[in-house]
């Protein structure tokens, strides 16, 4: 039986009774306020499952409940309830967050219907919210969420060194994860509990970094007057993450290399030396090989941070993690916006695929913010991207006017095919291993490789 608890409000006693009727047969516990005002006192006492709510009343009117409801964070959901002359409203009323609304006169079925929708609904939600847990749970480490295949190892690869003091190179486009990825070495290492210090050593004039990096002593230069600790000696027990290694200049380059090998920093201006025990992770978006090429970085300490590198895939190249990054961005920052529920339309989620992410995972989290501000009833479309990520189609017009293009299912298939390839060039054509890796069964890889005709 329908255990379920309805709030309706209208002022018409009328209809407050036919509903009051209609719905308790139904099995809904029913209880009933005259007007929006009587609703929010209701509210008060009550938790409701669904509220029923007319648009045009005396005293409080629905919108103005709802707005209320809204503001009180209310997560029920409403159905306006819209009498001929309203429906603009009810339509406003959408975008301030309401569930669904259904048109006066309706029918008895109708109403059920809606409610049945939105009990469907709700139970949808919850299902993907678990779903969306669950998910999060496989796919992310450390606060890295990932599918791909490729970031997957670079996880196994971070438990496995975590513990170790082995030095660490993380290599990777601009906005990949370095920085993330060099805290969850700290943090899952046993020097979890001692300091994570990071220094860009690109941002530090180049005259100061080597005070920075090492202290200096009273008097070591004009403005020295006083002893200072450098980082090592903070992160000293710790992690001392070097980023943007690639702009040390040269000078530096030397004495970073002296620290690494004997384990001991010197002040500037100071005669002795210390010992320090620090883990250095460097990380830089530099193609750093070519730069020793050049004559731009020392070999020699190139060698000595390259101990263990963790090469990011740049975001284009692991578009599986998109659409869980972009849940992972709307619900952080979908927080603020006025409806409870973000949700990504088809259209949206195509433009997120097809674009090159230049400024890939941080790029990507800055225009998911963008869209949580500028979304309309809890709707991201396409227009509520910038330019660059919604234009892609449009910049090829011959395309975007072919039907097939909007297909999600097309959409769809292009990935797997894709996601398919890559499974069996990684696992240099082993079908069992390559199932594996798409977690499907062997069976279903076979019945695909045959649908998209892959060898
Ligand atoms: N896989 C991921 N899962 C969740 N968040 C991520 C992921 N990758 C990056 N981010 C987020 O994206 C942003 C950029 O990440 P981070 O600062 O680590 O990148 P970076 O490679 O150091 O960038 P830069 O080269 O510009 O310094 C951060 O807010 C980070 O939390
Ligand atoms: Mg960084």
């Amino acid at each position: 039986m329908n255990s379920q608890h309805i709030l309706i409000i209208d002022d018409e006693e009328n209809m407050r009774h036919m509903l009051s009727v209609m719905l308790s047969r139904q099995g809904y516990r029913v209880e009933l306020a005259a007007n929006g005002g009587q609703g929010l006192d209701c509210l008060k006492n009550n938790a409701y499952d669904y509220i029923l709510c007319d648009i045009r009343m005396p005293e409080m009117d629905g919108k103005t409940f709802l707005q209320q409801a809204m503001e009180e964070h209310v997560t029920t959901p409403v159905i306006m309830m819209s009498a001929y002359g309203t429906v603009e409203t009810a339509i406003e009323c959408m975008k301030l967050g309401a569930y669904d609304f259904i048109s006066k006169p309706f029918k008895r079925d109708e109403i059920v219907m809606v409610l049945k929708k939105a009990e469907e609904r709700e139970r949808l939600k919850e299902e993907n919210s678990h779903l969306r847990e669950v998910v999060a749970g496989r796919f992310s480490y450390s606060g890295i969420l990932s599918r791909n295949s490729g970031m997957q190892e670079i996880f196994n690869q971070i438990k496995k060194v975590a513990d170790l003091k082995t030095t660490i190179l993380v290599l990777g486009e601009s906005g990949t994860g370095k920085e993330l990825v060099a805290r969850a070495v700290h943090l899952n290492g046993r020097r979890s509990q001692k300091p994570f210090v990071a220094v860009n050593c690109g941002a530090i004039p180049e005259n100061l970094l080597e005070s920075e990096l090492f202290g200096h002593v009273r008097g070591a230069f004009t403005d020295a007057s006083s002893d200072k600790e450098g980082l090592f000696e903070q992160a000293d027990g710790g992690t001392l993450f070097l980023d943007e290694i690639g702009e040390t200049p040269l000078a530096l380059q030397v004495k970073l290399l002296r620290v690494l090998q004997e384990g001991e920093i010197r002040r500037v201006g100071d005669a002795a030396s210390k010992k320090v025990d620090v883990r250095v992770i460097s990380a830089t978006s530099r193609d750093l090989a070519a730069d020793v090429g050049t004559g731009c970085f020392r070999e020699d300490l190139y060698f000595r941070l390259n101990v263990f590198c963790l090469q990011l895939p740049p975001l284009r190249e692991r578009v599986e993690d998109i659409p869980l990054l972009a849940e992972h961005f709307m619900s952080r920052h979908g927080s603020g916006s006025d409806c409870q529920v973000l949700r990504l339309e088809p259209d949206a989620m195509r433009s997120l695929m097809a674009y090159r992410w230049p400024g890939n995972v941080r790029e990507l989290e800055n225009v998911i913010e963008r869209a949580c501000i500028l979304s309309e009833g809890g709707r991201i479309t396409s227009s509520s991207l910038p330019s660059p990520v919604r234009l892609l189609d449009e910049s090829c017009p011959d395309e975007s006017e072919n039907d097939e293009n909007l297909s999600i299912k097309k959409a769809e298939d292009a990935i797997e095919r894709d996601l398919i390839r890559k499974a069996l060039v990684k696992t240099g054509g082993n079908r069992t291993r390559a199932a594996k890796i798409l977690e499907i069964s062997h069976r279903s890889l076979l019945y695909k490789l045959k649908e998209y005709d892959i060898e």
